[in-house]
């Protein structure tokens, strides 16, 4: 029997710019999807049964990808403490998760590589064009500096972190009615109408994402508050935001706080998780009892992927 653990993520900076080949930087978080898997001679069985369908076609995809017959003998149990579809990779962890546990049960060699290209195909299936930073960041852990060149060339290093931060928090500002594929079409369709705009939001990007790295590399930096106000200000100028999402952020920053949406966002109702800064957890967490909120604390930089034999 397997158990099989994968991390969520957050997105510090780089955000929608790392799909068109800018960098990003990420954190694996302290949340985690969870995979009991064993083999089960009498076909799939899934718990919860909800789950059923996800799984089915991401076992299917990995076999298709290991140039396999697909197997869909295993019996499997799902849990996740990674919110669904608010920004923080569940799905990509699960990507990962399920890849993990399909390839130690094939014959074929264990390899962390194929294990993050294998969840990159499942990715695929459900987002479109993702730029596969989140099965990366969960697959490898801690904190990764992200490119993606071409859809066979992705760079990545893992940050040696001199300085940590602290004070982060999440509240979650509501899932966005829409998937990460149509957020990532809705700045696909500014960026073809306004190029030379949406280029200059990237390139500011770019410049959070490195004031970030050099904050974590303990080098000369812009302090954390700062760098997040300006992320969700160049995610605002995108049009990822949504309206009451926005107003939240302005509340946060009254009460001495910084905060941004980390990953696709949504603007038809909410926009995801919020990645919160504040010095003072008494003061943040009376705002969001206040507004009916939940604050919870973050770590971030956590391992990547892991996998145990139990019995
Ligand atoms: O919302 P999430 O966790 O799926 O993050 C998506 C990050 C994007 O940059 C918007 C898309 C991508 O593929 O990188």
């Amino acid at each position: 029997m397997l158990k099989v653990i994968a991390p969520g993520k957050l997105i510090l900076s780089g955000e929608h710019a790392v799909v068109y080949g800018y960098p990003a930087l990420a954190a694996a978080v302290d949340r985690y999807v969870h995979l009991i898997v064993k083999k089960n001679r009498s076909g799939l069985l899934v718990e919860p049964f909800q789950a059923r369908g996800v799984v089915k076609s991401a076992i299917q995809k990995v076999h298709f990808s290991l140039k396999e017959k697909p197997n869909y003998n295993y019996s499997i149990k799902v849990h996740s403490t990674i919110p669904i579809g608010c920004g923080m990779g569940s799905s990509a962890a699960f990507a990962v998760a399920l890849s993990a546990s399909i390839l130690k049960y094939s014959n074929k060699p264990w390899n962390a590589g194929l294990v993050n290209d294998l969840a990159y195909e499942i990715e695929k299936k459900y987002h479109g064009q993702p730029s596969g930073v989140d099965n990366t960041i969960s697959t490898k852990g801690g904190y990764l500096w992200y490119r993606r060149e071409s859809e066979k060339v992705k760079l990545f290093h893992q940050i040696e972190v001199r300085k940590k931060l602290g004070n982060l928090y999440i509240i979650n500002s509501g899932k966005p009615k829409e998937s990460t594929g149509e957020m990532v079409r809705l700045v696909r369709r500014l960026y073809e109408k306004r190029q030379l705009y949406v280029k200059n939001v990237f390139s500011e990007m770019e410049k959070v994402s490195r004031g970030f790295l050099r904050y974590l590399l303990g080098e000369k930096s812009n302090e954390i508050a700062g760098l997040i106000k300006e992320n969700q200000k160049l995610l605002e100028r995108l049009g990822v935001v949504s309206f009451s999402t926005k107003k939240l952020v302005k509340e946060i920053e009254k009460i001495g706080g910084a905060a941004k949406v980390s990953g696709a966002g949504g603007v038809k109702r909410s926009s995801g998780i919020l990645l919160v800064f504040h010095r003072d957890y008494g003061k943040l967490s009376e705002f969001a009892q206040r507004h009916s909120l939940d604050v919870e604390k973050v770590v971030l930089g956590r391992r990547g992927l892991k996998v145990e034999k139990i019995n």
